[in-house]
């Protein structure tokens, strides 16, 4: 801190040298001083309403509020003398004259704030003899429950939706007495982010409705994980009981995701227990049916299908898809037993169509910290859903664009913001306006040193919009262009990322790259794609990506946690289906590889097994497995170690995962210190303008992105969720 400009206060008669601005509650907070409070909380701003952090100011001829008392230089507070406490304790008194006091009844007791308050500073006899108040519990929809008559009007909630949530759907109604909390129609709550509203309620008003009296606090334990749904990397708590999975909830970890997580990563657990979970390996019999087996006779006969294959028409006949949510353990065994094999057929990018710049794209990375997100001051999305993609990523731009930044975003029709953009250009085809915006910055000078550039600007029509957009980068010293999920889906992915990247260079601003999956970056580091092996190296002969092979499919085809009919480009369900051997590798049955597969090897969920994603930042962040995997569910890791054994392939005798992480992790090291990856300084160069009339992908809807999510019940049920089954349908009949 500089001393200049700090000032000294004595709290508790202990000197303290503070900033100015800070509130008193925030130094106690800073010096391990207990303040007593409700409705303060450190990511939202103010109201000063619950009293409950009253404190004694030298002078002050009133206790003053601690979350709304700036600190003054020479100012004297005591936070437990006996005013102060005596003013607590009223407060308390007053807050619990309307609360039912139903501890042992209500699902927060245990973690509930206002109980150990309560403790602290309650009486143990109430003075009140009147009858309470009773409020009508309000309908916020499949995930969050309400107990209004609890509420205490701290507004927390309130001011999570404005502040936080950006959608203002809870607020208080009523005065005094009469005040209550509630949506102001009775709706479901629409945010991709209400669950938070549970865990900042400091009493037990709003609690998780799936979770309502399954479990008390006390009888879970909890352990530290990663979620498994997009490339932040957000840091979670699975809290378990009997070996069960009973509530996820977040971990803070500020340079990640603050406190907060999405309800996508709060409530998919909810279908780890799905009927159709694959518990047992399946092999199909001479009648074409399949049926259970032993894992023994089920790998055999995996190798040997796969084996055939290899030996009649050679390793390139072989390829393997994976999930973009697969570890970095597994992606790394996969494709050391596809290119053991002589393939090196293998991808993760499974709704991608033009792959024609893979050569010369980066791994897809944000090029700076979440937090830095924040410190922009201008940024460009192109091709993105974000709020649906990467909802606590879109929640650091909202916060740059509240601090001021200039937001532009280029989009299909359908994306909804919730500030104000910039400029929004909601179009049917993402190219011509990208490369409208990148012939503005050319015609203000900037462009003359990408040769090629003009022929992918050529025929674009620069409007004011353009310009506007193009400025606004300009003036922004910290500045960064984002390709999001839907530009990876587009049939021109590889112009997209080129002029993207033509924008970034033009108006010195960052590439960042955000694709879908919990680890995309992970399977490019991993080595799970044709063109290159771990750590970006050389390969001898580039593999067929995901397109070629579903125009050209492999003889035999290794799936790994995919669900065919909904995680795969067009096209490529047909081509499993003409593929001569399918052994799928999955936590969940799927109507495609029940129809074609010829052996079905049960995968643990990710609660199940350990391991490691790589966020969009490059953070690498390990897990272990917090219950045993269901049924006779083996960890995806542990079936390739045996498969690759079982190949007789050399490298795989690996004891757990963490000596598989050390074998990828050292390749990446060698890989930073020599400088090969992510130094985004220049263009990558012009690609040819393949399907210029494609029309932008819709991309894949939050709850609908993968086996897990689509299994919880609560989330399909959600407004959200509804929204998107019902859009799912219609594509279904269409
Ligand atoms: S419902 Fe909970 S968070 Fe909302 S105002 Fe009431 S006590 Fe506060
Ligand atoms: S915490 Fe300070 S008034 Fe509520």
């Amino acid at each position: 801190m500089d001393n200049k400009e700090s000032l000294t206060i004595q709290l508790n008669d202990i000197e303290y040298q503070v900033e100015p601005g800070q509130m008193l509650i925030e130094v106690a907070d800073d010096n391990g001083i207990e303040i007593p409070r409700f409705c303060y909380h450190k990511k939202l701003t103010t109201s000063a309403n619950c009293r409950m952090c009253l404190v004694e100011v030298e002078k002050a001829p009133k206790m003053l509020p601690a979350c709304a008392t700036p600190v003054m230089d020479g100012m004297k507070v005591w936070t437990k003398s006996p005013k102060a406490i005596a003013a607590q304790k009223s407060v308390m008194e007053f807050l619990l004259i309307n609360h039912p006091l139903d501890c042992p009844v209500c699902d927060q007791g245990g973690e509930c704030d206002l109980q150990e308050i309560a403790l602290g500073y309650g009486a143990d006899q109430a003075r009140y003899q009147e009858k309470k108040r009773i409020v009508k519990d309000k309908n916020y929809g499949p995930l969050v429950a309400t107990e209004m008559t609890r509420c205490i009007h701290c507004t927390r909630c309130v001011r999570f939706g404005v502040e936080i949530g950006g959608i203002a759907e809870i607020g208080g109604t009523g005065r005094g007495d009469h005040m209550e909390i509630g949506t102001y129609v009775e709706k479901s709550l629409s945010s991709e982010l209400s669950g938070n509203i549970i865990d900042l309620c400091p009493v037990g008003a709003l609690l998780s409705k799936p979770f309502l009296y399954t479990a008390r606090s006390w009888e879970m334990k909890s352990f530290p994980s990663i979620a498994a749904h997009d490339a932040v990397g957000s840091n979670i708590q699975i809290q378990t009981r009997n070996g069960a999975v009973m509530r996820v909830v977040p971990l803070e970890n500020e340079a990640i995701n603050e406190l907060w997580i999405s309800d996508r990563d709060r409530f998919s657990y909810l279908g780890l227990e799905s009927d159709d979970r694959l518990t047992q390996p399946m092999v199909r019999n001479e009648e074409g049916k399949l049926i259970t087996t032993d894992w023994q006779s089920a790998l055999e006969a995996a190798v040997k299908g796969v084996q055939a294959v290899v030996n009649g028409a050679g390793g390139s006949a072989l390829g393997a898809w994976t999930s973009p949510s697969s570890t970095v353990e597994e992606f790394y065994l996969l494709q050391k037993m596809v290119r053991g094999l002589g393939s090196s057929n293998i991808d993760h990018r499974l709704r991608q169509y033009d792959f024609s710049g893979q050569q010369e794209q980066r791994s897809p990375r944000l090029g700076i910290t979440l937090p830095q997100v924040e410190q922009q001051n201008a940024i460009l999305v192109v091709g993105a859903n974000l709020r649906h993609e990467q909802p606590l990523l879109a929640h650091r731009i909202r916060k740059a664009a509240l601090a001021g930044a200039e937001v532009s975003s280029v989009h299909p029709q359908g994306v909804v913001y919730n500030y104000a953009l910039t400029q929004e250009l909601a179009v049917d085809q993402l190219t011509p306006t990208v490369a409208a915006i990148a012939k503005a910055l050319e015609e203000m000078g900037k462009g003359s040193e990408l040769s090629g550039l003009s022929a992918l600007t050529t025929n674009a029509v620069v409007e004011a919009s353009h310009r506007v957009t193009a400025e606004s980068l300009l003036r922004g010293d910290q500045a960064l262009v984002l390709l999001g999920g839907l530009a990876y889906q587009d049939h021109n992915q590889s112009v997209l990322y080129a002029l993207a990247d033509a924008i970034a260079v033009m108006s010195g601003a960052t590439l960042g790259v955000v694709t879908e999956g919990a680890n995309a970056l992970g399977g490019q580091l991993a080595g799970a794609v044709p063109h290159h092996g771990v750590a970006k190296q050389v390969v001898d002969s580039v593999g067929m990506d995901l397109g070629t092979m579903v125009e050209m499919p492999p003889k035999a085809l290794l799936l790994m946690g995919i669900e065919a009919a909904e995680d795969l480009a067009e096209g490529a369900v047909e081509a499993i289906g003409q593929s001569e051997f399918v052994v799928s590798i999955a936590a969940f049955a799927d109507e495609v590889s029940s129809r074609k597969a010829d052996v079905v090897l049960p995968m643990a969920a990710f609660t199940e097994t350990s391991g490691t994603f790589i966020n969009m930042e490059g953070v690498w962040q390990s897990f272990q497995g917090v219950v045993s995997p269901k049924g006779e569910a083996r960890p995806g890791w542990k079936i390739l170690r045996v498969l690759g054994t079982l190949f007789n392939l050399d490298g795989f005798e690996f004891g757990d995962s963490e000596s598989v992480l050390q074998e990828v992790k050292q390749a990446c090291d060698a890989m930073e210190s020599e400088g090969t990856d992510e130094e985004i300084t220049s263009w990558v160069g012009p690609a040819d303008w393949g399907n210029s009339s494609a029309t932008a992908a819709s991309g894949v809807a939050i709850y609908r992105g993968d086996a897990l999510t689509r299994r919880s019940q609560p989330l399909q049920q959600s407004s959200l969720g509804k929204a998107e089954q019902h859009q799912h349908n219609e594509g279904a009949t269409a």
